[in-house]
């Protein structure tokens, strides 16, 4: 009788056990699963960053240099003496190579926005495009 009730709570915390390390390991196999998953979706989407085709100066630079940089360079804030408000001062700064020359904190460049992180990679791919597509007032 002692026999058999001992082998009765044995089995009883071993069955315990055993559902214990049950739902550990399917939560680690969810876990693993989920990161798949993501993994996955970088392999199958891995360009949804940044499209560059057709920049227009209206649509895509002017707000990027807007909020970026007039609180500085607009014409009333123009430090440095730089003002790139208006699609005929920014053409100035983009043809001469320095508009592109700081956003890209290239060497020889003050880096730029000054104090705040550089601009997006995208961003600065935007604006790169833009210049090379012949800096269209459009
Ligand atoms: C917080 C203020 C501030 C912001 C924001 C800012 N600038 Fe400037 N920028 C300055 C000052 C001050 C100077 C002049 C001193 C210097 O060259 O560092 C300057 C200089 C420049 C120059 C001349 C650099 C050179 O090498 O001679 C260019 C071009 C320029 N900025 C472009 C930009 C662009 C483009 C942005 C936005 C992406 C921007 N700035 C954002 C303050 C700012």
């Amino acid at each position: 009788m002692m026999v058999n009730l001992h082998t009765v709570t044995f089995n009883k915390s071993f069955t315990q056990l055993i559902m214990r390390i049950l739902k550990i390991f399917s939560f680690c196999l969810l876990c693993s699963t989920i990161g798949c998953y993501y993994d996955v979706e970088e392999e199958l989407y891995p360009t949804t960053g940044c499209s560059t085709d057709d920049m227009s100066y209206q649509n895509d630079i002017l707000p990027l240099i807007d909020t970026n940089c007039y609180q500085c360079h607009d014409a009333a804030n123009n430090f440095g003496g730089i003002t790139l408000e208006g699609y005929d001062a920014l053409k100035t700064y983009a043809d001469n190579g320095q508009l592109v020359g700081v956003i890209s904190h290239a060497a020889g460049f003050s880096p730029m926005p000054q104090g705040d992180p550089k601009l997006l990679d995208c961003e600065i791919e935007k604006i790169e495009a833009w210049i090379s597509q012949g800096t269209l007032n459009n």
